[in-house]
C-alpha cells in the first residue's frame, strides 16, 4: 500500500516509508534520518578532515576526463573508506545498509554497494545543474545525500534544487540542507543543482550502485 507524505510527513519515517515514496515519486526527503546532534558531530568530523588536509577539490567528468572545474562545482570532498571511518561514520553507513536492503526487497533495484564522500562547500560554493548517473560511474543508481548543517537559515541559500521533470526544465523542488535530513532519488531520473551557499555547507553525498561493469 502506498502512502502520501508530501503534505504531512509521518515522523519519523521508516525505511519502508522511504521505499514507498521512492516507488511513488522516485525521490524522498527524510527529515531526521539521523538525529540533528549526530549530524552536527559528523560535521565536526568533516571540518577536522578538512583542517588536517584530507579533503581535495571535487572534479567533474569520468575517469581520465575527471578534472576540477570551479565554474561547475566548488566543493571539497573526502571519500569514506570503512577501514578509516569513525564510529559515527560507520553507524551512518550501517543505517544506509539497512535502507539498501529494504529498497532491494521493495523495488528490486539490485543495489550492490554504496560509495560516498563528505563534501564541504565553502561560502559562495555551488554545483551547477547535472545528472549523477553518467557523471562518474554508470553503476550509480540511487543517490543519497545527508545534510549536516546545524541552524541553517533560508538566507544561507545552498538549497538542493531537484528538477521533477526528466527534461531538467520546469517544476522543481528546493530542499534546505538541514542537519539530519536525507534526500534520496533515482540517480538517472533527476537533474539537480546546488544553489550558491553563503555559509559553509557540509554533507555526506553518495550513491548506491548496482554491480556491473564500469562503462567508460
Ligand atoms: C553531488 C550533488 C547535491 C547536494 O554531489 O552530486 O549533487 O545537495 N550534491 O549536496
Ligand atoms: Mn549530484
Amino acid at each position: 500500500m502506498l502512502h502520501r507524505f508530501i503534505m504531512e510527513p509521518k515522523m519519523p519515517m521508516t525505511d519502508s516509508d522511504i521505499v514507498d515514496l521512492l516507488a511513488e515519486q522516485g525521490y524522498a526527503v527524510v527529515p531526521e534520518f539521523i538525529p540533528a546532534g549526530a549530524a552536527a558531530a559528523l560535521a565536526g568530523e568533516a571540518r577536522q578532515l578538512r583542517d588536517s588536509g584530507a579533503m581535495r577539490r571535487a572534479g567533474v567528468g569520468k575517469g581520465p576526463n575527471n578534472a576540477v572545474n570551479e565554474s561547475l562545482r566548488g566543493d571539497f570532498i573526502h571519500w569514506l573508506e570503512p577501514e578509516n571511518c569513525s564510529e559515527r561514520q560507520l553507524s551512518y553507513l550501517d543505517a544506509l545498509e539497512h535502507l539498501r536492503q529494504e529498497v532491494n526487497q521493495g523495488l528490486y533495484l539490485g543495489l550492490f554497494d554504496f560509495e560516498g564522500h563528505f563534501a564541504i562547500y565553502p561560502p559562495g560554493g555551488f554545483y551547477r545543474k547535472h545528472s549523477d548517473r553518467f557523471q562518474i560511474d554508470s553503476r550509480r543508481t540511487l543517490t543519497a545525500i545527508l545534510y549536516l548543517n546545524q541552524d541553517w537559515q533560508e538566507a544561507d541559500g545552498g538549497k538542493l534544487r531537484l528538477y521533477l521533470d526528466a527534461s531538467g526544465e520546469g517544476d522543481f523542488l528546493d530542499i534546505e540542507p538541514r542537519a539530519g535530513t536525507l534526500v534520496t532519488f533515482l540517480s538517472s531520473r533527476f537533474w539537480h543543482e546546488v544553489l550558491p551557499a553563503s555559509n559553509e555547507r557540509i554533507s555526506i553525498t553518495g550513491w548506491f550502485r548496482t554491480r556491473g561493469e564500469e562503462l567508460l
